[in-house]
């Protein structure tokens, strides 16, 4: 397998499952160690997937020529968005299922979902990352997000959808 052989689409109802799976590894890699059966009772992390999508929610799955989901990448406003740091934007949330890291796929994700953002006339998109993450933190300096603030352990950072 190489990054060449990695698909990309928009992210639909039917990825919220594996969405959950990469919403808890990104979870687990800020510390916070949640099973997805459990989701629904962690607001605060469930509304990150929870009835994706709606309004102007927007993803981007990458997954191999057989259908294997292997990465994904998505915005969405959230409801109780109790970290941001100047206005409210729609807030990434992003992962790349271990075997599948250091090939590229992180980065292609969101040049992806940059894209479909624009598409969407979103024109700022906002994350959270926790401060010991340093691949998420290297991947988003790469790509020329910049940082707001903090909030608790979390550097906060925004970044042009373009
Ligand atoms: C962060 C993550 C999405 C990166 O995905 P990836 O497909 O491995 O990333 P890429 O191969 O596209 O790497 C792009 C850049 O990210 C940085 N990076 C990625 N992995 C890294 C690592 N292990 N150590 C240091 N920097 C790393 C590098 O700057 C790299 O560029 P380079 O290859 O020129 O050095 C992946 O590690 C992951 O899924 N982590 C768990 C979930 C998570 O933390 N999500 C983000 C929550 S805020």
């Amino acid at each position: 397998m190489n990054r060449n052989n990695i698909l990309y689409r928009k992210a639909t109802i039917c990825d919220v499952t594996f969405m959950s799976e990469i919403l808890v590894d990104a979870a687990a890699a800020s510390g916070v160690e949640i099973l997805v059966c459990d989701l629904p009772d962690y607001p605060d992390t469930y509304q990150y997937v929870e009835a994706f999508p709606n309004g102007s929610d927007v993803g981007v799955i990458a997954e191999t020529a057989d259908g294997e989901r292997v990465g994904a990448a998505w915005v969405r406003m959230l409801a109780n968005d109790a970290h941001a740091v100047n206005q409210p934007l729609p807030e990434l949330t992003m992962g790349v299922l271990p075997e599948y890291r250091r090939m590229g796929i992180g980065e292609r994700l969101m040049e992806e979902l940059y894209n479909a953002a624009s598409v969407m006339n979103i024109p700022m998109i906002s994350l959270g990352v926790h401060k010991d993450n340093l691949p998420a933190i290297n991947l988003y300096k790469k790509q020329g997000w910049v940082e707001d603030g903090s909030f608790k352990e979390y550097i906060m950072m925004s970044r042009e959808a373009k």
